[in-house]
């Protein structure tokens, strides 16, 4: 097992480049199972989750040739057989689960495994069921499976009771070839949901508002196989952006989309620190006096729950109060337990945690409990005093491409330790 090194103390400075969204290419590559033929990803991030998708799809026959050189992945769905994937594969991720919309838009049947929850929260798919259940599947879940038959799927209006990121995906994705048009209220409004509605035109399909809380599918008879790079990851450029400010550093971060990272630039902006935006590059400097802020995640355009962690590793370091408040999932402050080991004043209550900054973190050996957590410990390394161990780091590497390699580039005293 790996772990990862961080002596702290080091100012950043230089440039980094952002990878394209993990939870962009996710999607897109379940959505290559409905054109039939061949799609093919390009500059795509060469992660962990994106090799297990890709293995899930391998499972159902599927052609999958990834060019880690290129950063290039060709999928061929023409010879995919309605089979159950392997279920410990899709266990692994529950991201998989997003194969089961394009497979019952294809086959009218499909049986897969139920995705298992993870550290952060159980991650119910029962949005996702109604979806399929509104489009006239038959769902039945039993023994550890969810199955769904429809012999025609029909377009139907749709309203989420959350506007679930994964649902939205998968119900559009099971739209695209149902008879007539589909319309999902109260859609969740990500950038990654965006980008999927834009994939999915190009290979035929007819969706109108992806990206907004209304999202129309009107049915088409077929799609076909095309070409496309996903969006910049906003969560990684987030995560960087908090990697100057817990330094007080002043760094570039090149490939970023302004209009994704709205929330994040508008709240660490309230901290202090300073972010200049130019085209798809921006300058964030964290050298002033930083200030406390509260925080409440919220469904996109609010402050994303996928950076919760690693701004409250930022807070722990400001003096004063802070209040985070985590909407979104029901256990995702995990990582206090292990901040509290490099002296952070943390106390949580229910979904509340009140941060009280101080001097300066200390360096000690801490576990990641999930892909953010993990990140968010490493980030605490950068500005604890002495050395701090983050072990099981496969979370990280589930969504982060070479995160060390790329906080060296940036002056960090980081290495990686198998
Ligand atoms: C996506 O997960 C992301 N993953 C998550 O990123 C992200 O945290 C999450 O959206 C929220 O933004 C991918 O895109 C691969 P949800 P997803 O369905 O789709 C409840 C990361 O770190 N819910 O929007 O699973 C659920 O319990 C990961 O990159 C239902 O109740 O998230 C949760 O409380 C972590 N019923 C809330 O909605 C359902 O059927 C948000 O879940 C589905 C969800």
């Amino acid at each position: 097992m790996s772990k990862i090194v961080v002596r702290g103390g080091n100012e950043l400075k230089g440039e980094v480049n952002i990878s394209t969204a993990k939870n962009s290419v996710l999607p897109i590559i379940a959505g290559c199972i409905l054109s039939g033929g061949k799609c093919i990803i390009d500059d795509a991030p060469m992660l962990e989750d994106v090799f297990v998708i890709s293995d899930v799809l391998r499972t159902i026959c599927a052609g999958i040739d990834i060019n880690r050189s290129s950063n290039r992945i060709i999928i061929d769905s023409s010879n995919i057989e309605e089979c159950d994937p392997s279920s410990d594969l899709v266990k692994k991720m529950r991201a998989s689960f997003l194969i089961m919309g394009p497979m019952i838009s294809r086959f009218g049947k499909f049986k897969l495994s139920l995705p298992g929850g993870c550290n952060i929260g159980t991650r119910p798919i029962d949005l996702h069921l109604k979806g399929f259940s509104a489009l006239g599947a038959e769902v039945n879940v039993g023994h550890g499976y969810v199955e769904a038959y429809a012999k025609k799927l029909i377009g139907s209006k749709i309203y989420l009771d959350f506007p679930s990121v994964g649902a939205t995906e998968n119900i559009m994705m099971a739209a695209v070839m149902a008879e007539g048009e589909t319309i999902i209220e109260n859609a969740a409004e990500e950038p990654e949901i965006e980008d999927l509605g834009r994939f999915l035109n190009s290979m035929g399909a007819n969706v109108i508002g992806a990206g907004s809380d209304t999202v129309r599918i009107i049915g088409v008879k077929n799609l076909k196989g095309t070409r496309h790079k996903p969006i910049c990851d906003r969560i990684e450029a987030g995560t960087f952006m908090i990697a100057a400010a817990i330094t007080r550093s002043k760094i570039k971060i090149n490939g970023i989309n302004e209009e994704h990272l709205k929330p994040i630039i508008a709240k660490l902006t309230e901290t202090g620190v300073k972010i200049k935006v130019n085209g798809d590059s921006m300058i964030v400097d964290g050298t002033g006096r930083l200030k406390p802020v509260d925080i409440k995640t919220m469904p996109y355009p609010g402050f994303p729950t996928d950076m919760q962690s690693q701004m409250t590793a930022l807070l722990c370091t400001i003096q004063g109060t802070s209040i985070v408040t985590e909407t979104i999932f029901e256990n995702r402050f995990m990582h206090a337990t292990e901040m509290k080991r490099m002296g952070a004043n943390i106390k949580i209550d229910g979904r509340s945690a009140v941060i009280e900054g101080v001097d300066r973190l200390t360096g000690a050996e801490v576990r990641a409990t999930d892909l953010r957590a993990g990140a968010a410990l490493i980030l605490c390394g950068l500005s604890a005093e002495g050395e701090t161990q983050v072990t099981d780091i496969y979370h990280v590497d589930r969504g982060y491409v070479d995160i060390e390699k790329k906080l060296q580039g940036l002056g960090a005293d980081i290495e990686r330790v198998e």
